[in-house]
């Protein structure tokens, strides 16, 4: 193997995006190598290069998520090594490159004391081998506007409508509180909302219009309409955000995009308990158009990543977690996967510990590592994981006990893409 996996040098920034854009099956236009000019970290970007050639990337940004809480406090975030820019060339796929890089990842990012890695994957099949379980879902949603109606009127807010300057000073501080409110939530530097405000129109999905931001103190709305009014096609608006600081509030802010004139449907991809449903005259309106996967968890370091959140149960559980299927380092050469072990895991609504079992403490839940991850963050049982065989009960009741310590509310979610 003569492809050389080795972190980029400030000068070669732009060759590696515009190497990017060709696995994703693009070419690199001002928008987009803007866009990554101001997300890369130096020294957490890589490259595998044939013969100095460039044939794959892949790099981590320093995040952090919100991990499960207990009700009335927020809940608490721990570093996440999210990955991104994964892509390898036609010529060199399915030679391990993909397999080397994460591992070089993943290296970094325990060297650095990163208790867990999360991506958004392209494809469902790729990332459970390297021990990424699908942690947050989304919901996707459609209403039709002009026959929904709320069986009560939400309260009023002071919503303001407004442009991407306004918008600016107000929304990063909104969304920094709403993303403590639930499990999931993956930080954002000021690149992340950059782009959000600047909303180039390369960037912007076919036939819909630029952004627009409705704000109040208490919530926001962030949507585009697509604009055929003129043509009599009908006419969707697409929400990118809704956050309230209360049900009531986010109630409020459907309210307002109900009332937007012009638009036939509302879709939008929101958390698997959204409630709006049970706030609509005809609750079977609102009809759900898919499921998706968004955030793939992979734990690093099971008692750091483990007594990081909270619980809302007593409760103590022996896991055997198996080590994920491909684990190998930037040479290819096969290395032990750390969060593999017997882990003794003991919780309380006021604390938890973790610790590597005993000689004679017997494993009572045998599980990969890729459902250890799905279940970090409190949306995924595992009960179904264990009708589909991917966990199994060692001692009876293990199940349900470890299905009730994992359990919280509201339902984990991730609207930060990466
Ligand atoms: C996905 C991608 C990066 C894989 O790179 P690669 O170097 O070919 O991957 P590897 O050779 O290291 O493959 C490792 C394992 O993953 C499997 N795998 C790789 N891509 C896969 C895919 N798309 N679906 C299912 N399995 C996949 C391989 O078969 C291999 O399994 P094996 O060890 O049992 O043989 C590459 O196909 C690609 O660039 N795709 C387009 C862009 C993209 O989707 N990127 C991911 C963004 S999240």
């Amino acid at each position: 193997m003569t492809v050389e996996i080795r972190p980029i040098g400030p000068d070669e920034v732009d060759p590696w995006i515009r190497s990017l854009h060709v696995p994703f099956l693009a070419k690199a236009d001002n928008d987009g190598v803007a866009h990554w000019v101001d997300h890369l970290e130096i020294g957490r970007t890589w490259v595998a290069a044939d013969a100095g050639r460039f044939v794959g990337t892949s790099c981590v940004f320093t995040r952090d998520v919100t991990l499960p809480g207990v009700p009335g406090g927020l809940a608490p975030t721990v570093p996440l090594t999210a990955v991104s820019g994964v892509g390898v060339h036609t010529t060199h796929r399915r030679r391990g490159i993909l397999s080397r890089m994460m591992g070089t990842m993943m290296s970094d990012a325990i060297d650095r004391g990163e208790p867990i890695a999360g991506l958004l994957a392209s494809e469902a099949a790729i990332y459970g081998q390297f021990g990424f379980g699908w942690a947050t879902s989304t919901v996707e949603l459609s209403l039709p506007r002009r026959t929904t109606h709320l069986t009560h009127d939400a309260p009023a807010l002071d919503l303001v409508l407004c442009g991407a300057k306004e918008a600016e000073s107000r929304l990063p501080k909104l969304f920094d509180r709403f993303r403590l409110q639930r499990s999931g939530q993956v930080d954002r530097n000021p690149a992340y909302w950059k782009n959000v405000f600047a909303d180039p129109k390369s960037m912007r999905p076919t036939g819909t219009s630029e952004r627009f931001f409705a704000v109040c103190d208490d919530g926001y709305v962030a949507y585009r309409p697509s604009n055929h009014w003129d043509s009599g096609n009908p006419n969707v608006l697409h929400l990118d955000e809704l956050f309230g600081v209360s049900p009531d509030a986010e109630a409020a802010l459907w309210q307002y995009l109900l009332s937007v004139d012009l638009v036939d449907t509302i879709v939008a991809g929101r958390p698997v308990d959204e409630p709006i449903r049970w706030r609509l005259a005809d609750p079977r309106s609102l009809a759900v158009t898919g499921l998706k996967d968004m955030l793939w968890i992979r734990v690093l370091d099971v008692p750091t990543a483990l007594t990081a959140r909270r619980y809302r149960t007593e409760g103590r559980l022996v896991l055997e977690v198996e080590p994920a299927p491909t684990s190998v380092d930037k040479h290819g050469e096969a290395r032990p996967d750390p969060a593999a072990g017997r882990w003794v895991l003991e919780v309380g609504p006021d604390g938890s510990s973790c610790r590597s079992a005993r000689a004679g403490e017997r494993q009572e839940l045998r599980l990969g590592v890729s459902e250890l991850g799905a279940a970090l963050l409190g949306g995924q049982d595992l009960r179904s994981r264990a009708s589909a065989a991917r966990v199994a009960e060692l001692v009876p009741g293990a199940l349900e006990r470890a299905d009730a310590i994992f359990a919280t509310t509201p339902a984990p979610f991730s609207s930060t893409g990466f």
